[in-house]
């Protein structure tokens, strides 16, 4: 896919605020500082659209951003920060679970996860909610420019073989990196083929 336009909608906390959901969703959503917000820059060639930062906690609402006028991308703020006080991390949890519940434009979830990390109790949890509410979701593996290529694969393969404990069916994943510009054109061929079947779907209907 050849992104035309990419331009900041709004930022809210509500649903009900959002943009009409007229048009098919994808949103990032992973642990504080895993990279969502470098991954929207590098997949729309834009960078600074998403605001990044080196601390984490640097996105905390809803962000919609517009593509080609045909969809949106949606960066979420990020879980698992521990210096967020408890009642913020509630927050957090209410704004997100609600949007994922509510929001019926979502066509698929982003899970980001750090390729050089084992598989964290926060994510595995995230994971399992997604698979049990049957939210559509695939699993991106970030920052791979920060391992060698086979130790990235290897940290890959062992991720997915513990998600295969508990699920007979594994979601898709693709491995990137912000700074390589590594999977660009995995996940936006991925985002073309859903908008695709999501348009045929209604036109049959
Ligand atoms: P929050 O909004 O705080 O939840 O963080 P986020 O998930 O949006 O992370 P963000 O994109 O702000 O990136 C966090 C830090 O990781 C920044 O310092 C980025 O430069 C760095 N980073 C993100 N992606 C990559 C990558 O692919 N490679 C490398 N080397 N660094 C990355
Ligand atoms: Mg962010």
């Amino acid at each position: 896919m050849i992104i035309r336009e990419a331009k900041f909608v709004m930022s809210n906390s509500r649903v009900e605020q959002c943009p009409p959901p007229t048009l098919p969703e994808y949103a990032f959503i992973g642990r504080s500082n895993v990279g969502k917000s470098s991954l929207i820059n590098m997949l729309t060639g834009q960078n600074g659209l998403a605001k990044t930062s080196s601390l984490p906690g640097k996105t905390q609402l809803i962000n919609h951003f517009l593509i080609n006028d045909e969809w949106f991308l949606v960066d979420l703020p990020g879980y698992g920060y521990a210096k967020v006080s408890k009642e913020s991390r509630a927050q957090w949890g209410k704004m997100i679970n609600y949007y994922l519940r509510k929001r019926e434009s979502l066509a698929c979830v982003f899970v980001l996860i750090d390729s050089r990390h084992a598989p964290l109790a926060p994510d595995l949890e995230f994971i399992d909610m997604l698979g049990t509410e049957g939210i559509p979701f695939v699993l991106v593996f970030t920052k791979a420019d920060k391992m060698s290529g086979s130790r990235a694969h290897q940290n890959v393969k062992s991720y997915l073989a513990k998600l295969q404990e508990s699920w007979d069916e594994l979601p898709r994943h693709f491995v990137t990196s912000a700074a390589e510009k590594m999977g660009r054109d995995e996940v936006l061929n991925f985002i073309e083929d859903v908008n695709r079947q999501l348009a045929q779907a209604a036109e049959n209907s």
